[in-house]
């Protein structure tokens, strides 16, 4: 007789084999058909790859990607990342598959100054990101309302018009790097809040000083379990940083909630548009839609104004550096808009859709100059296998937009060349079909504010062009002008641009 137990194990051990068999099969399985990585570099303990970051991670990335390919993996501290370089595996990321890394990653910085996630940009993916990008897109960003906010566009250009033509008449070497960034400041901070100056705070130098934060490498978002310390003193500086931001924009609304009340002296911005939809149901045919409330209103301004300003300025800087180190090009752009416009009066939005060289000479800065060389880093949904590579579900995905738009394998032997020209025959669409050159990202993800950048650039570009002849200060030369840049969230010219302007319309602005 068998007892209970020995019944017991004979009657488990087929059980028992049988598992093991299969996890050995099917792990064995799963091995050599899925688990291939992209190739990439050796990694070293704790850091990973981040000692090949350097001072221009773009730049250094290009040159890994040349050693191993468009689709490169890399491990930045403990989180592994996927870098991609080239167009066609951009289409592959952010096209085919674009639904897997549609989200984007958590970090300290990100959690404690947006409201924990609560803004559009770095929120992850899901009904509440999708509620507060539609919110966006239809109520402060479409068309109509990018129009509706010509008036502050035209009005500010002018001032600066006005203060360069007094500029001119001394024949004074013009900061253009500043004064192009006071002129969007004051541009998006009238269209958001309504106004661009307070008396009670600096709010322009304490946005300036969160877009550092936002901008600064954190090494505990690599190497989490160093979080607890806080080496780099960067989580208390946000704390810091986020109660004095909480506290502007809690003036900024309760100002505008007090005169809704009363008799309206000042136009409509994005907070009324805001507060005017505030508690109602964002999405009437999402089930899953979320009503928004005072701390998502404050969350999303804050990732407009992010949005916004540094990487319109910065859009503006490269392209007139690259206008004053190309007279002929200046000159061409000129002519373009003077047969238009004459010369009797300054610019108008509405001639903009005339101006086809002005459009080939910012699609020629945008793809030398990605602002967002790196755009936002994304992260993996759900484990997926593309072009046969195995990619783990929260594997981060870096796109190197800076590397794409100078291929020579697509944009021929002078891509690194300012060459505007090469836009005769081919119209960019920035909205998610063509790959060669994304300067404002792909995908569900890519930037909701291109209408309103590419208005804003175009306008600003055209009108100091049109009013003033440039040159550079005596000691510089359109071939020594320097092109360094400098990494941050958005990326600026390394030193400040200066140029002389003088006056060139045979009507007198400051009487206008
Ligand atoms: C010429 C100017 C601009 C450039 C070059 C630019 C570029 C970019 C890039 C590269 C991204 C990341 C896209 C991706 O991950 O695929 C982005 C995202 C974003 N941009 Fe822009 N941008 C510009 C203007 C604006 C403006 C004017 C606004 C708002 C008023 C804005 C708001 C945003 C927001 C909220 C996101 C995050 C979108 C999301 O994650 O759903 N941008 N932009």
């Amino acid at each position: 007789m068998f007892s209970a137990t020995t019944i017991t194990i004979f009657g488990f051990l087929p059980i028992t084999l049988a598992y093991l068999l299969c996890t050995l099969f099917f792990h064995k399985k799963e091995k050599t058909i899925n688990n291939k990585k992209p190739p990439g570099p050796p990694t070293l303990p704790i850091i990973g790859n981040l000692h090949k970051l350097g001072n221009l991670p773009h730049r250094s990335l290009q040159l890994l990607s040349k050693k191993y390919g468009p689709i490169m993996s890399l491990q930045f501290g403990q989180i592994p990342f996927i870098v991609i370089s080239s167009s066609k595996a951009a289409e592959l990321f952010l096209k085919t598959h674009d639904i897997y890394f549609a989200s984007r990653p958590k970090s300290q910085g990100s959690e404690i100054m947006s409201y924990g996630s609560k803004g559009m940009a770095i929120s992850e993916y899901g009904p509440y990101w999708r509620s507060v990008r539609k919110l966006c897109t239809l109520n402060l960003l479409s068309a109509l309302k990018v129009e509706m906010f010509g008036p502050i566009r035209k009005e500010e250009l002018g001032v600066l018009v006005k203060s360069l033509e007094k500029a001119s008449l001394v024949g004074e070497v013009v900061n253009v790097s500043e004064a192009v960034e006071n002129l969007i400041e004051d541009i998006m901070y009238k269209m958001i809040l309504g106004r661009s100056k307070y008396e009670q705070f600096d709010l322009k130098g304490l946005i300036q000083e969160a877009m550092v934060l936002f901008g600064s490498f954190n090494v505990a978002d690599y190497v989490p379990w160093l979080s607890a310390f806080d080496i780099q003193g960067l989580t208390r500086a946000c704390k810091k940083m986020s109660k004095s931001l909480d506290e502007v924009l809690e003036v900024i609304i309760t100002e505008h909630e007090e005169s809704t009340n009363v008799e309206k002296t000042r136009h409509e911005d994005f907070i009324d548009i805001l507060l005017s939809i505030m508690h109602h149901n964002i999405d009437k045919e999402n089930e899953q839609s979320h009503a928004i409330d005072r701390t998502n209103i404050k969350a999303i301004l804050l990732d407009v104004i992010l949005g916004a300003i540094d990487t319109s300025a910065n859009v503006i800087g490269w392209t007139f550096s690259e206008l004053l180190r190309h007279p002929k090009v200046m000159k061409n752009l000129q002519n373009e808009i003077e047969k238009e416009v004459g010369n009797k009066r300054m610019v108008e939005e509405k001639d903009l859709k005339k101006f086809k060289y002005l459009d080939m000479v910012i699609d020629e800065s945008l793809r030398l100059y990605p602002v967002g060389p790196l755009l936002l880093p994304r992260e993996c949904r759900e484990s997926v296998t593309i072009d046969g590579y195995f990619i783990k579900e929260k594997t981060r995905l870096i796109v190197n937009a800076w590397a794409i738009g100078r291929d020579p394998n697509v944009w021929s032997e002078n891509a690194e060349e300012f060459y505007p020209e090469r836009f005769v025959d081919k119209t960019m669409n920035y909205q998610g079909q063509d790959f060669e050159c994304i300067p404002f990202g792909s995908g569900r993800r890519r930037c909701p504010g291109i209408h309103l950048g590419l208005v804003t650039v175009r306008f600003v570009i055209a009108q100091l062009v049109h009013c003033f002849n440039w040159e550079l200060p005596s000691n510089i030369t359109p071939s020594n002008l320097n092109m360094e840049e400098k990494f941050g969230l958005s990326i600026p010219r390394a030193q400040h641009l200066h140029a002389i302007p003088s006056y060139r319309l045979a009507c007198d602005v400051n009487h206008e």
